[in-house]
């Protein structure tokens, strides 16, 4: 089947937490470019209304609702209004995130609890919330994590801490909900252009080329790649697939890849 023909996934219901921009965004409206229905949330309502505004501008169906990821009765309440609304979800996607470039002796306490809060305990809320409305079987769970997770990165340790905590979370749930016929996955993205959190963390020309020296496909990766691998992983041809960290990266988490070794002559 080709998972990317027009109509692929109609009569998907897709709930995207984190949704209001960015990576996010992009797989909701891939999603719902393929005809699926969208519900999302973030924190701001001008961001999700701008949001669910884009996908309708594209023909797409879709509501928004503004609710911190932190509150666990917020992210309840959202998603089962997306369920009462649209029916059962077939795909969760938990991507809000927060972060920003500090040493650990240049973060407070609290800037290390906001990221983990937001991070790790969001997605637990997601995760947690989503189960009593998601399809039983055959619906499909996807984490946003980062490659700081398994490669621990200088002024990344708030981060790095909570999407390693979201890898264990991913599994673990693989492993509690298989039996139900739930699949339970996490994509890992490299440096993906155009969002804020690229912005953040290499925020000028220099740190971009010095960044892109490093990956072995020598560039970063656009919204779609993502999004196409979370098309992917919702559909049939994803299976047999659980529990899986999938990196979609150009090669990044792998090392440094800035030497030139195809200067070096062959023997
Ligand atoms: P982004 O545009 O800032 O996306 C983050 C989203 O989360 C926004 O919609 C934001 O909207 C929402 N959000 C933040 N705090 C929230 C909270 N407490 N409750 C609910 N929603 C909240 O950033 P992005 O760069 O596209 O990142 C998206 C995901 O990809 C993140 O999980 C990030 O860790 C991951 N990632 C990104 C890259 C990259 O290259 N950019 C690489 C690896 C992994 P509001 O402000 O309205 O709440
Ligand atoms: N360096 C060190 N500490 C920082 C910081 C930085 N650059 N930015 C924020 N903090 C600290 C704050 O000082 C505060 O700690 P304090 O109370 O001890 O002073 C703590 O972090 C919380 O900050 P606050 O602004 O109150 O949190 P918030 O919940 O309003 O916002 C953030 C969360 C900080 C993560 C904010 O950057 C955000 O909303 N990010 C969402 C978008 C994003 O990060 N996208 C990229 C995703 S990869």
């Amino acid at each position: 089947m080709d998972i990317y023909k027009e109509d692929a996934c109609r009569g998907k219901v897709v709930f995207v937490a984190g949704g209001s921009s960015g990576i996010n965004l992009g797989i909701a409206q891939r999603f719902a470019g393929l005809g699926a229905t969208i519900g999302l949330i973030s924190r701001k309502q001008d961001r999700v209304s701008a949001a669910v505004a884009s996908i309708k501008e594209a023909g797409g169906q879709a509501m928004g609702i503004a609710a911190d990821v932190r509150s666990y009765d917020a992210v309840e309440a959202a998603i089962r209004q997306v369920r009462d609304a649209y029916g059962e979800i077939d795909v969760i996607i938990s991507g809000a995130a927060g972060n920003f470039l500090a040493p650990v002796v240049g973060m407070s306490a609290n800037a290390f609890k906001t990221v983990i809060d937001i991070d790790l305990l969001g997605s637990f809320n997601v995760l947690r919330a989503s189960y009593a409305h998601i399809r039983k079987p055959g619906a499909c769970v996807i984490s946003i994590t980062a490659g700081q997770a398994i490669r621990p990165t200088m002024f990344q340790a708030h981060a790095g801490a909570a999407k390693a905590g979201i890898n264990n979370l991913t599994q673990t749930l693989a492993m509690e909900w298989g039996p139900a016929g739930v699949r339970v996955n996490a994509i890992a993205p490299g440096p993906i252009s155009d969002t804020e959190g690229m912005a953040r963390l290499a925020p000028t020309a220099e740190a971009t080329k010095a960044l892109k020296s490093k990956i072995a496909l020598r560039d970063y990766g656009t919204k779609r790649d993502i999004a196409d691998l979370a098309v992917f992983l919702s559909s049939d041809n994803a299976k047999y697939i659980t529990g899986a960290i999938i990196d979609c990266d150009g090669g990044s988490v792998i090392g440094d890849a800035s030497a030139d070794a195809l200067t070096i002559p062959a023997r």
